[in-house]
């Protein structure tokens, strides 16, 4: 049967990271992969061809597809769009809300090649390998009421921290499931010393636990949790935490590995449909330069290979192609050491495609 994929662009350094995906998808399809591939616009550049965010044909699409595959969205030129609802991120939030994205893979894998491109000493992170599972499509990000009004004559500015019970069993299973798979610790993090809502968070992760025997579970304080990121990142395996935290805490796992550039994401819902995007943002200062590393978004591709469409043996050879031209010694401009030779977007799209041509 032929799945479909759909690819959004979307703004900034988007359209020019997903074309070096899409040749790698066309390369998977040469090698006999029955999908079947279209592009439609999200983000900034939907609002300005379409005067929104998330046209309801690009919806359309996405429910229809098996896997999204996105680059980014977001820029300075529409921060000032008066009507949040129109700005682009609403594109992203849409989708994964319409969709039913609960739950964001994020894994932290450190290519041992680019251990001295990271902010950390290379012994600290040498192995690393950390997935955080974020819950994407509630919490604070959707938590209604939310608003700027005017209160006793000054504006405040509100919104609302809520998960009911089942939201947190839900992803607190994908995460059990996913540290059964690994190596079996599973770090909760909350606030849970001040926010009602993780306390609730933290009650509903200890009454799975008995589930799941063979899993460590321990609580971490989200301030905590940071730190310890940033002091002694090997000690964790599996990290389960809410939408804001999960979106802070994302960003610094990524630095570790040497550059946030490196970094795929799935965010699957219920019947194992998926959206995958690079962990990073549209990079609007280096858009239209071939500055920007593909490497997340074709990373993401092997993503969606494996869980949306079972197709294992593929996926480890784009993660192998990739660390191929690691070992190469290619780098872009992120995660080349400081004055270092680097080479363009597309020349390392070339690259991998080349080492998934011999592989
Ligand atoms: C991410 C991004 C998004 C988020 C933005 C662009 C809305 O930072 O995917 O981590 O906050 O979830
Ligand atoms: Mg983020």
């Amino acid at each position: 049967m032929t799945r479909k994929i759909l690819v959004l662009p979307g703004d900034g350094i988007g359209p020019e990271i997903t074309a070096q995906a899409s040749r790698v998808l066309a390369a998977c399809q040469a090698r006999g992969l029955d999908v079947e591939v279209e592009e439609a616009p999200v983000g900034g550049t939907a609002y300005d061809r379409h005067g929104t965010p998330l046209p309801e044909s690009t919806l359309e699409r996405a429910r229809a597809a098996d896997a999204v595959l996105l680059g980014a969205v977001g820029g300075p030129q529409w921060d000032s769009i008066e009507d949040i609802s129109k700005r682009p991120e609403k594109g992203l939030l849409g989708l994964r809300k319409e969709l039913g994205l609960f739950g964001n893979l994020r894994p932290a894998l450190l290519y041992p090649q680019l251990a001295e491109a990271s902010s950390l000493k290379p012994e600290l992170v040498a192995g690393l390998d950390i997935m955080i599972v974020r819950e994407l499509t509630g919490g604070i990000y959707f938590g209604q009421p939310r608003g700027i009004e005017e209160r006793d004559s000054q504006r405040v500015g509100f919104n609302t921290y809520v998960y009911s019970e089942a939201e947190i069993e839900r992803i607190g299973r994908v995460a059990f499931e996913m540290a059964q798979k690994r190596g079996k610790r599973l770090c909760s993090v909350d606030k849970a010393n001040v926010l009602e809502v993780t306390m609730l968070w933290r009650e509903v992760m200890e009454r799975l636990a008995p589930e799941y025997p063979d899993v460590e579970l321990t609580h971490m304080y989200v301030d905590n949790a940071a730190m310890q990121l940033v002091r002694a990142p090997k000690q964790f395996d599996v990290v389960v935490t809410g939408n804001m935290f999960g979106d802070i805490l994302s960003d610094a796992a990524a630095m570790l590995t040497g550059s946030i550039g490196m970094l795929p994401s799935a965010s699957l819902n219920e019947s194992g449909q998926g959206m995958y995007e690079p962990c990073h943002g549209s990079a609007p200062d280096i858009a239209g330069q071939g500055l920007a590393n593909p490497l997340a978004t074709i990373l993401s591709v092997a993503m969606m290979l494996r869980y949306s469409l079972g197709e294992n043996a593929l996926a480890e050879r784009i993660e192998a192609a990739v660390g191929q031209v690691l070992d190469d010694g290619l780098r872009t401009a992120d995660i080349a050491p400081q004055d270092g030779p680097y080479v363009s977007t597309v020349e390392i799209g070339d690259a991998v495609l080349a080492a998934l041509e011999a592989s």
